[in-house]
């Protein structure tokens, strides 16, 4: 088998990861990389490995075969990079899911006008084999919907709050400490990441163009301590969900928010830096995996498992299919969510309160399951949770609206969806 020759734009915490995986594999040999800052010491012998400062030179190199992308970032470099090697039919190898939310459409053309494979098995979930599970392994199916935790960093810090009862930055720190944050944290936080991923998984499951602003999203910021600790006693976990499914009409709909799902539940279990994502197939019914969303080595293998595919000579369109076939998605919101809700008003503790808020629940037709408040502390801000039955998200919103204006209200309302799965 000839040697294939590679060159690695980013040598971070997962370009590093992979060129320590590669000294290991002797059919590949790193000719060249490129970073910001070459007097950085990154732990690796680049002895007899070219530097190039501009990370595009990288496709431009006649002895280059193979473009391994790990910058990161939704442009340039990135984009140029990418561009530069699938016109020169050099196979790109990625771990960018921002670059492909906004322009894996384009990408997929111009790989497939040059009959060049775009692998990018590391961009959602981590090390597990998902792009390959969707796209190969549940090809036999129409898929109903995928919906998971795609967040490594969300999923960490909010395992180690309930855990620890540590506060969100000391976690979040935590997090980017090991490796597993974007190099810009809101990304992770405020459920972009999460978006970036689920929009590549639709684009795999229903044949759709990625579409990134199409997605309704929401973070984690607003999650609290005390929300985590009662969910669990009310039976649930809060999870960061992607969801992606098809609604009776047959539209694509794609949310990213926190959510609360029951405790017997596979996703619920899945904890720490765990992703666990679940499809559902026609004939192979609910399919779960879970593993390693984040963190070098984790993600790194996930990258040289594409590098082994092509040198096994595989060349499988990026979307499975040809990318100009793609359908559009539609915009998404809250109110297409119908199911059960958890509600957390902060109110000021003082007799009537809930005589204020019930005709609104009652007129927006909306019947609780569940009630928790806490504390006793005149005219004080007290937290009270509530969990309805089944319901419609515009009623919700609806009720949301006028409840705000309460001025027994203190902060504004959270409201999550409670999944049954
Ligand atoms: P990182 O640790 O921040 O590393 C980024 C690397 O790219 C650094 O080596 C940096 O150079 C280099 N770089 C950034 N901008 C550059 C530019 N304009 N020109 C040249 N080099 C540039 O990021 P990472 O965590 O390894 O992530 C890399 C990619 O993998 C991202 O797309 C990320 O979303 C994706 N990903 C990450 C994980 C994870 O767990 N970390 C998991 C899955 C996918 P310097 O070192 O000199 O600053
Ligand atoms: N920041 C991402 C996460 C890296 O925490 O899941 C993996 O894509």
């Amino acid at each position: 088998m000839s040697v294939m020759r590679i060159g690695i734009a980013g040598l971070g915490t997962v370009g590093s990861a992979v060129f320590e995986i590669l000294a290991d594999h002797p059919q590949f040999k790193i000719i060249a990389v490129s970073a910001r800052d070459q007097e950085k010491d990154r732990g690796l012998n680049l002895e007899g490995v070219r530097w190039v400062n501009d990370p595009v030179q990288l496709a431009l190199s006649p002895d280059v075969d193979v473009v391994i992308e790990l910058m990161g970032g939704d442009g340039n470099p990135a984009l140029s990079l990418i561009r530069e090697a699938l016109q020169r039919r050099k196979p790109v190898i990625t771990a960018n899911k921002a670059l492909l939310a906004y322009h894996g459409f384009d990408l997929a053309c111009l790989a497939e006008d040059n009959q060049v494979p775009l692998m990018y098995e590391a961009a959602v979930a981590g090390g597990i084999p998902i792009i390959k599970i969707i796209r190969e392994g549940l090809a036999a199916n129409g898929i109903s919907a995928v919906y998971g935790i795609m967040n490594g960093t969300c999923n960490y810090i909010l395992t180690e709050m309930g855990r620890t009862g540590e506060n969100f930055e000391t976690v979040l720190t935590n997090a980017q400490k090991l490796g597993y944050a974007e190099s810009d944290p809101s990304l992770d936080i405020d459920g972009g990441d999460t978006g970036h991923k689920l929009s590549i998984l639709s684009g795999l499951a229903f044949g759709c163009v990625p579409d990134f602003k199409s997605l309704f999203v929401e973070g984690i910021r607003s999650i609290s301590i005390e929300d985590i600790r009662l969910a669990d006693e009310l039976g649930y976990h809060i999870k960061l969900i992607g969801q992606a499914r098809k609604n009776a009409s047959g539209a694509i709909l794609q949310f990213v928010s926190p959510s609360l799902l029951p405790k017997s539940s596979p996703i619920a279990n899945t904890h720490g830096v765990l992703n666990g994502i679940l499809i559902e197939g026609s004939y192979v019914g609910p399919s779960f995996v879970a593993g390693r969303g984040a963190g070098g080595f984790a993600t790194a293998s996930a990258v040289v498992a594409d590098l082994i595919d092509l040198q096994h000579g595989k060349n499988i369109l990026p979307f499975g299919m040809p990318a100009r076939l793609l359908s559009s998605t539609q915009k998404a919101s809250l109110e297409d969510w119908d199911g059960a809700f958890y509600i957390r008003l902060v109110v000021k503790d003082r007799p009537g309160v809930i005589a204020e808020i019930s005709p609104i629940l009652r007129d927006s037709n909306i019947s609780i399951e569940s009630f928790i408040q806490r504390g006793r502390s005149m005219d004080q801000p007290v937290s009270m949770i509530m969990m309805t039955h089944e319901t419609k998200g515009h009623n919700i919103l609806k009720a949301i609206t006028q409840i705000k204006e309460l001025d027994c209200i203190m902060d504004d309302p959270l409201v999550m969806p409670v999944l049954k799965i």
